[in-house]
């Protein structure tokens, strides 16, 4: 049974709401994985009053999730690229945000390898946990880095496409998240360093 309503106007619709939906997505998937998720997962070992094996385990997983919605936002924004005729890879916010996404990558594989299945040995298990942490904040650091560049990126094509004005409530909003992200990714490393906290 037919109820004689043009399609035409949905499909339009639907196709504005899921570009809008991938246009959006990256920063999103990005901000909750890396940032957030990751920031969880360091701050795990300190914050948490549980046993170290299931401390390590929670680790593991919330790195993992960061990493996937991480892959997931990068992808997201090739799509986006690709369906809108936009070039590839041009800005060093691309170039950064390709290192920090493979630099992550490397950083789970390597602790699960080593501190997980099949784990180490002893002796060169202990001996990379220093390294890990400080490769780990690094990548977080850099990670940071990455996002605050996305941020301006995006704020600049706002300001010079969709006629967004300077001291506008949408470049605050642009500019007050970044400083809201830097202020939380400050946290994760200070938490490690003042189990206080
Ligand atoms: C650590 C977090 C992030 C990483 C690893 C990352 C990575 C990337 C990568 C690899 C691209 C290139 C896609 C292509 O060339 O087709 C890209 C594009 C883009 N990202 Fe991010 N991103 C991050 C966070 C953000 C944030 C927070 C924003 C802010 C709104 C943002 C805004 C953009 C924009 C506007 C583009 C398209 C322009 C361009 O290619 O430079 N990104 N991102
Ligand atoms: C990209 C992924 C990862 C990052 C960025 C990362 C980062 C970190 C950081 C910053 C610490 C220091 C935490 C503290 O001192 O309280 C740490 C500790 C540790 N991580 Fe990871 N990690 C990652 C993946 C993994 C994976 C997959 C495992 C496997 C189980 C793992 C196992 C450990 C262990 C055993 C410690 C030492 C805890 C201790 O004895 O103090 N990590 N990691």
């Amino acid at each position: 049974m037919g109820l004689g309503v043009p399609t035409l106007p949905f499909t339009f619709v639907a196709h504005l709401l899921a570009v809008a939906a991938i246009v959006m997505i990256h920063p999103v998937l990005m901000l909750i994985g890396l940032i957030i998720m990751g920031g969880e997962a360091i701050i795990t070992y300190k914050a948490l009053p549980m046993k170290k094996e299931i401390k390590k385990l929670i680790h593991l997983i919330l790195h993992g999730i960061a990493l996937i919605l991480g892959i997931v936002g990068i992808c997201a924004a090739f799509k986006n690229h690709n369906e809108s005729g936009i070039a590839n890879m041009y800005s060093l916010h691309a170039w950064l945000g390709i290192g920090v996404i493979s630099l992550y990558g490397i950083q789970w594989i390597f602790g699960f390898v080593m501190f997980f299945y099949p784990g180490g040995s002893e002796s060169p298990r202990s001996q990379s946990i220093p390294w890990h942490v400080l490769f780990g904040l690094i990548v977080y650091v850099l990670a940071l880095g990455t996002a605050s560049l996305g941020f301006l990126e995006k704020l600049t094509f706002l300001e010079s496409s969709a006629g967004v004005a300077k001291y506008g409530s949408e470049e605050l909003l642009v500019n007050f998240t970044a400083i809201v992200t830097r202020e939380y990714c400050s946290l994760a490393p200070l938490v490690l360093e003042r189990q206080c906290l």
